[in-house]
């Protein structure tokens, strides 16, 4: 068996983090959240992996390389616009061949990993094994219709009026009779070759679609609330580890990561939280659910329920909460006078600010 991670896409709900980098490279709790999957494709067993990649494919293999850190032999397969998941396995028809294949999205984060998913669809084989989990809004994701034993009989990509409330998760198996499905396809409404509409092909082949409930914890990361949620499931099960230089006059409160080089400040910091390798906490407060990555500067500054990138600073502000803070950024004090935000945004950034 082998892997397709999908690592391209547009990314615009994440803008405009995804205007400079990867969507999938975000970290959670200071790990990017594509590694999450290529631990769970590797977990399972897989070795050759094929990574859809697009315009950030220089970005993406750099941090994954020949994939030998994660025990995976990947191939990068570069797809020329985000026309679809269905496009996706078009362009990896010649790298899948004849195999079977888990098809993961790389910006989801599943609890639990994928061997039982695996373990069940080697052995019944059907055409296409697809993961559900009842959503609250299924109108925004893709919809599955059940039969009493549980075999899907229809999919919808985003339905006004949806037959169930179960929602395709970013996890599918397929022998190769998807390519044949594939190949017929048409772009959708949206101009993009849908997943779903391929595997309805399958369905109305006679071909046959199980599926599995989802029983772990699962999450799309493509929106900030929910990239900020993820990271804090993953902090949850952080145990302290402290390899940084705390002084005397700070305060650590709970289970805290100080990685290597980081160093602490007359500043408390409750957890769950982790301070990366490199960074500089100093005089201020960071709070539960805050992941600080590598080479961040944070002074005279409170900081809750956030994620701040590499190399970002933040100095004499106030309360800072429920953020995505990308590389580099300057948050700093304006003059006192005259009172005003002094703002440089790049396109599509979206700034709250309590006066
Ligand atoms: P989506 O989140 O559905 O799409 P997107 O990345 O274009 O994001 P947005 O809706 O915010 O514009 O994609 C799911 C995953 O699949 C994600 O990791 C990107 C990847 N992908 C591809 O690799 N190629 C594609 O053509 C598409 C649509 C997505």
């Amino acid at each position: 068996m082998k892997a397709l991670v999908l690592a391209g896409g547009a990314g615009t709900r994440l803008r405009p983090i995804t205007h400079t980098s990867a969507k999938q490279l975000v970290p959670v709790a200071n790990k990017p959240v594509l590694f999450y999957g290529l631990e769970a494709v590797a977990a399972a067993g897989i070795r050759e992996t094929g990574i859809v990649v697009g315009d950030t494919q220089a970005e993406i293999e750099a941090a994954v390389g020949d994939g030998s850190a994660f025990g995976l032999q990947v191939t990068y397969l570069r797809q020329s616009a985000p026309l679809g998941l269905a496009h996706a396995v078009a362009i990896a028809r010649d790298f899948l061949g004849e195999d079977d294949f888990v098809m993961y999205l790389g910006d989801n984060f599943i609890v639990g990993g994928i061997n039982g998913l695996v373990d069940r669809f080697a052995h019944d084989r059907p055409a296409a094994q697809i993961m559900l989990t009842p959503v609250a809004d299924p109108r925004q994701f893709g919809v599955a219709e059940l039969d009493s034993t549980g075999r899907v009989i229809g999919l919808e990509e985003k339905p006004r009026q949806p037959k169930s409330d179960l929602a395709l998760v970013g996890v599918y198996l397929f022998t190769a009779a998807i390519h044949e499905a594939v190949a017929e396809l048409k772009p959708s409404g949206r101009g993009e070759l849908e997943i779903t509409d391929a595997i309805q092909w399958l369905i109305d082949a006679g071909q046959r679609v199980e599926s599995t409930l989802v029983t772990g914890y699962w999450k799309d990361t493509g929106n900030v609330t929910d990239m900020l949620e993820v990271n804090r499931l993953v902090l949850e099960s952080l145990d302290t580890r402290v390899e940084g230089t705390v002084d005397a006059e700070s305060e650590l409160i709970g289970r805290v990561v100080v990685e290597e080089g980081a160093v602490v400040e007359r500043s408390r910091i409750v957890g769950p939280a982790i301070v990366g390798a490199g960074a500089r906490v100093c005089g201020s407060y960071i709070g539960p659910f805050t992941s600080i990555a590598g080479g961040c500067s944070i002074s005279h500054s409170e900081i809750e329920y956030s994620i701040v990138l590499p190399r970002a600073s933040i100095s004499g502000v106030g309360r800072i909460e429920a953020s995505l803070i990308g590389h580099d950024v300057e948050v700093t004090r304006a003059p006192a006078t005259p009172r005003a935000h002094r703002l440089v945004l790049g396109d599509h950034s979206k700034v709250q600010i309590s006066c």
